[in-house]
């Protein structure tokens, strides 16, 4: 096994290598711009650490790897153009440096980028990994649909939001994990295992995903801080303010969300504000804590050394601690 930073060198000198430079211009500039903007590259370092806790080279899942960063991607330029986003990883977004036909197209032709580098593998590990990538991309659309859904609902409840995220964002984790799983050929219960641990991880992710997009610093965050409130996200915050708040605090988030004369900066200020009187920031922390000791409940039941269970709690640590 090596350590995080050596899986993420090796994934970032393989993705180098696949730079696209075909005609048109316009369809294959925006797929390197994402691909090379940077990035916590956390799934296909998943999948690669995956494949070496189950036996394997780390190299052989390597295209595995590629793809769910690709797909991962793909999915970033759709779901900014849903979020009416401007930055992303700092920069601006596809649809904001190019247009949003741009974004569309060139995000599809990623979707099969992705599903093209499975053709590298042997035809029952293709098989494996072509099936586990298309049931995930279709959870993964219908999570980000319930997103889109839930913005002019008033009546979410959190095992709705629960079920949305463990869509739009954890399947794809715990794939990333099974993927490597699948190319180390390990056993069935021991791909299952790996995939809850991932889909625990996250769910966590999302949660503090959630937290950061209205309170992160908007210096390092790298994407809009706030976005969240002004598409009028249900997110945990959200959901647990009108579940804790007072009565005065329910009220008013209602009025602010429905309120079209606000500036956006007082309609962030004043959410803000009540996540925090709330409580519901607080209780979102500790839900991103309590979805990763999930995880690591599970982690303790794998089939697999200690060494290698801790290096897989030391990821889960680092994403629970993250600050981007
Ligand atoms: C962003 O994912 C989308 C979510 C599922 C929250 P990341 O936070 O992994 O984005 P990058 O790839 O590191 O920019
Ligand atoms: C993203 O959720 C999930 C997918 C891209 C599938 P968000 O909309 O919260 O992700 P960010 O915050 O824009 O990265
Ligand atoms: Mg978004
Ligand atoms: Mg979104
Ligand atoms: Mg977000």
């Amino acid at each position: 096994m090596q350590n995080i930073e050596a899986y993420q060198k090796s994934f970032i000198n393989y993705l180098e290598d696949f730079a696209v430079s075909k005609e048109p211009e316009n369809l294959y500039a925006p797929i390197n711009y994402i691909l090379k903007l940077g990035g916590k590259r956390l799934r296909p370092v998943l999948t690669l650490m995956t494949a070496e806790v189950f036996g394997v080279q780390a190299k052989k899942a390597l295209d595995a790897a590629l793809s769910v960063e690709v797909f991962h991607n793909f999915s970033l330029v759709h779901d900014d153009i849903m979020d009416d986003a401007p930055l992303r990883r700092g920069q601006q977004t596809v649809h904001e440096k190019w247009n949003i036909n741009t974004g569309i197209l060139s995000g599809d032709a990623m979707l099969i980028l992705a599903y093209q580098l499975f053709e590298n593998y042997e035809p029952k590990i293709f098989q494996s990994l072509a099936k586990l990538f298309s049931k995930t991309a279709l959870e993964v659309c219908e999570g980000q649909q319930y997103d889109i859904d839930f913005e002019t609902r008033n009546d979410v409840t959190i095992p709705e939001y629960l079920k949305m995220i463990e869509y739009k964002t954890a399947v794809l984790v715990g794939a990333a994990m099974k993927m490597g799983a699948i190319v180390a050929e390990a056993s069935e219960q021991d791909q299952d295992g790996i995939y809850d641990f991932g889909r625990y991880l996250g769910i966590a992710f999302q949660l503090q995903d959630d937290y950061l997009d209205a309170f992160g610093n908007p210096e390092t965050f790298g994407k809009q801080v706030g976005g969240d409130i002004l598409e009028n996200k249900k997110t945990y915050l959200y959901l647990k303010t009108l579940e804790l708040g007072t009565e005065k605090e329910q009220s008013s988030l209602l009025n602010i969300i429905n309120n079209d004369s606000i500036s956006e900066s007082e309609k962030i200020a004043s959410v803000k504000s009540l996540y925090n009187s709330s409580g519901a920031s607080e209780v979102t922390q500790r839900a991103v804590k309590d979805y990763t000791n999930k995880a690591f409940e599970v982690l303790k039941g794998l089939n697999i050394s200690e060494e290698k269970k801790q290096l897989l709690q030391l990821f889960g640590e680092q994403l629970m601690n993250r600050k981007v």
